[in-house]
Parts: structure tokens; sequence; C-alpha cells
């Protein structure tokens, strides 16, 4: 045998057993998001690397370390996405959706970061993302944010915790930059490494580090609330008042920062500790600087991405992750003859009964290992095909859950039947 080819470090598969949960999440997030008036937008896996670049940031970690990017056969540099919002503002540039319009979108894709993988961090992970354009009021803030406070309601996650902040404007932002970098330099053999290497770079990051020492310096750090400007703070203020209004709890946390450098005003995290070290399961702020930036029109904007994968944990950990649905009817045969008659006869059920779900056996093999089968994919009926039944234009039909008898009965009356057991009329059972 030649060795097996494993798949690629931080790049999944999710494997049958785990596919109800994901569909469940998947579809709880649309009828939300529909519900909102949110219209799907789909966009190309892979972009030009610029894009990323001019608008995540150039000295981001994202963009200096963590992008899969390669030169094509034309010698052109792209990168697969790492997110989505940069791809959704080309789009909807080069579309014309901007304009004179204030469309409300999201999108749902595997994105890709060279991160070290570790539980509930991967290579290629999936977003929920949404994006609103053209609104500059705290009321679309408040708005997305409501949003998804009920998508992650709707999956039956209730429990966590939202943090607020804002960034204040560009040049609020690069004004407090300043402030930060010259506090810092004063302590700067006593910085962590990472943050000595964002002082230069990109200093507002190290207010996201976790090294205790650099931490306690941050404690006393001009602080960004200070610096904000007036029209930020008063946009901070209703946002807070509307969210206060709508019931919706959160906590202002000054230190968040976000990795990304578009956002600018409101940035919003939900964070759980029951995910260990990625507890952020969704992200999002406002970035009205972006459009113009990517070489449209300047148009403000805002939104958040939910990570998929780290939803899909949460349930599972608190076991509650629908299962796989099973079979109605597993249709068991004796024969050649009947197990090609048994075909006709499942497609004859999935006609008359859309609700049902039906399952041929194929493959042959004794009625004994095809019970055991049956009973293995959760099935709650067999519908049982012999020869002599075949002939005679008669099934049998079993009742696996109860263990009752078998009866045997005209092939027409079949469909009646099932009706009569109320299977097929409603969505499945699971198991
Ligand atoms: P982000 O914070 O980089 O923001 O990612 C959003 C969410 O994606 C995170 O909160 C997390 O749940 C999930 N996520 C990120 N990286 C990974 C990973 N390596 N493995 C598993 N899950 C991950 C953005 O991507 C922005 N585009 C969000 C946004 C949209 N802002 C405005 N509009």
């Amino acid at each position: 045998m030649a060795n097996s080819i494993q798949s690629v470090r931080g790049f999944g598969d999710v494997l049958p057993v785990d596919t109800p949960v994901w569909q469940f999440v998947e579809d709880r997030l649309r009828a939300t998001l529909e519900r909102y008036g949110y219209e799907e937008i789909r966009l190309p896996l892979l972009e030009k690397t610029e894009l990323f670049s001019r608008s995540i940031g150039e000295v981001t970690d994202i963009v200096e370390k963590e992008m899969y990017t390669f030169e094509d056969r034309n010698g052109e540099s792209l990168s697969l996405r790492p997110e989505g919002t940069a791809g959704c503002v080309r789009a909807g540039i080069q579309h014309g959706l901007l304009h004179n319009r204030q469309p409300r979108l999201w999108y749902a894709g595997s994105m890709f970061r060279h991160e070290r993988p570790q539980k509930g961090r991967y290579r290629q992970f999936n977003q929920v993302g949404v994006e609103v354009f053209g609104l500059p009021g705290p009321d679309i803030d408040a708005e997305v944010i409501l949003l998804a406070a009920r998508m992650l309601r709707d999956i039956g996650l209730e429990d966590i915790r939202l943090e607020l902040n804002t960034l204040g404007t560009p040049e609020a932002r690069a004004a407090y930059r300043e402030a930060l970098v010259a506090y810092l330099r004063g302590y700067e053999d006593r910085l962590d490494d990472d943050s000595r290497r964002r002082l230069a770079t990109n200093p507002l990051r190290i207010l996201d580090t976790k090294d205790p020492d650099t931490r306690a310096l941050l404690a006393d750090a001009p602080a960004l609330a200070d610096w904000i400007d007036d029209d930020s703070r008063a946009h901070f203020r209703e946002l807070c008042a509307m969210l206060d209004r709508a019931g919706v709890s959160y906590t202002v946390n000054p230190q968040l920062v976000r990795g990304l450098d578009y956002y600018g005003r409101t940035v919003f995290e939900w964070v759980t500790d029951r995910l260990g070290a990625q507890g952020t399961v969704c992200a999002g702020g406002r970035y009205d600087g972006l459009v113009e930036q990517i070489g449209g029109r300047p148009t403000p904007a805002i939104g958040f991405a939910l990570g998929i994968e780290r939803l899909v944990a949460l349930l599972q950990d608190a076991g509650a992750a629908p299962a796989a649905p099973a079979p109605d009817v597993y249709l068991v045969v004796a024969g050649e003859a009947a197990g090609r008659e048994a075909l006709i006869i499942a497609e004859e059920l999935r006609d008359a009964l859309p609700g049902l779900r039906v399952m041929t056996h194929c493959g042959g093999g004794g009625f004994k290992s095809q019970f055991r089968r049956a009973d293995r994919a959760g099935a709650r009926f067999a519908v049982i095909l012999g020869e002599e039944e075949a002939a005679r234009g008669e099934v049998g039909l079993k009742d696996l859950r109860s263990g009752g008898e078998q009866r045997t009965l005209p092939r027409a009356e079949l469909v009646t039947t099932l009706q009569e057991l109320d299977m097929g009329t409603a969505p499945g059972t699971t198991i």
C-alpha cells in the first residue's frame, strides 16, 4: 500500500458526524440575516495581494506573516483571503453597489491565515460576515450589534459577553498613538519582544498584549479614551444609549483595539471564557475610511464576522449539537430481483411523500446483516421485500423501535400506511 496522504496542517475536514451541527448553525444564521433584510453576496477566495495590504494594513500580523501569498503563472501576487471585509468592499466598488445605495450584505465562507493552529484556531476557518455601507450614524451600529446578538441567541448561545469600545477618528488615533509611543519608549527595555517590535510598527496592538509586565506598564500609559474626539464620543454615547434601551448588556473595554487597521470609532467583540485562549466568537466594527482607501468614494461602513468553528465548538461542548437526521424507512431485500425492485419502491415513496427519508440497502447480504445496518442507520421502519413478496405484489413492514411483529401489506397500500403512521408528513425524525 502506498503511504497515505494527510491533510495540510490547520486545514480540517468536517466529518459526517459533525455536519449536522454545522448545517444547523449555517441555517439558523442565514434565517436570522434574512429576517433583518440583509442580502447575500458571494465573493472569491483569491484576491490580489495589494487589496489586503492596502486594507488590513501593511504592518498587521495578518498581512505581515499570516497570508497565503503566491505568484500565479502570470507573475501576479495573489493571496487567499484572510477575511471577508476587503473583498466585500472591493466587490461593492467594482459593481457600483455602494453608489447612492446603502447595501446591507452578508457572506459565508472559508478564510485562510497561517497562524499557529490550536483549539479554536485553524489555518482554514469559516466566517459568516456582515457589511453595511453608506450609513454614518450610531443607529446602524446598534442594529448590527442587535443582529449579531440575535444570531448568537438563535443558535442557542445566550451567555456570551459583549465588549465595546470606540477608537475615535483616524486623527484622534494618530495623536494618541504618538502619546503612547512617547510613553512606552521610556520603558522599551521592559517590554516583551512582540510589543517592542510593535512600538515601531503598530503600537496600538500593544494594548492587546497578554504579557503581564507589559500590562503593568500599560496601567499608567496614556488612555485612548482621553484622546477620543468629541464627535466620536457623542456617537459612542448614543450607541450605548440605544443598546441600553434595547436591553443588550455589554461592557466598555477601553483596551479593545482589534487587529486590523481599518477600524475607526465603534469596535466590538463577543467573548467567552469557555473556549480557552481563542474566546472571541464574533468581532467587528466601523471602518469609515476603507472604501476610499480601496479606490471608492468616501463611504461609511460597519460590519462584523462570526467564527463558525468556535460557535460549533461551543454547541458541542455544551452537548447541544443536533444529531444527524435518521432515515424513516430502510428497505431490506432478499435476492437480486427484489433488490432491483426495491430501488423502484424507494423512488415511489420519495415521489409520494416528499418529507420521507428513505434509504435503500444496496450491496446484497443476508437479512440479519441488513437489519443490523438499518438499526445502525437509526431507521424507524424497515420495509421488507423478499422474492415471494415481490412476486405477490406485497411488502413487509416492521417498526424497528417498538420491536413489534412484522406485518405484510399490499405494495399499493404502503404509502397510505406510512401516512397513517405519520411518516413523511413532518420533517424527518432525528436520532
Ligand atoms: P477577525 O477578528 O479577524 O475580524 O475575525 C472574526 C472572527 O473570525 C473571530 O472573532 C473568530 O471568531 C474568527 N477567526 C479569526 N481567525 C480565526 C482562526 N484562525 N481560526 C478560527 N476562527 C478564526 C475579521 O475578520 C473582520 N473582517 C470582521 C469584520 C467584518 N469587521 C468588519 N466587518
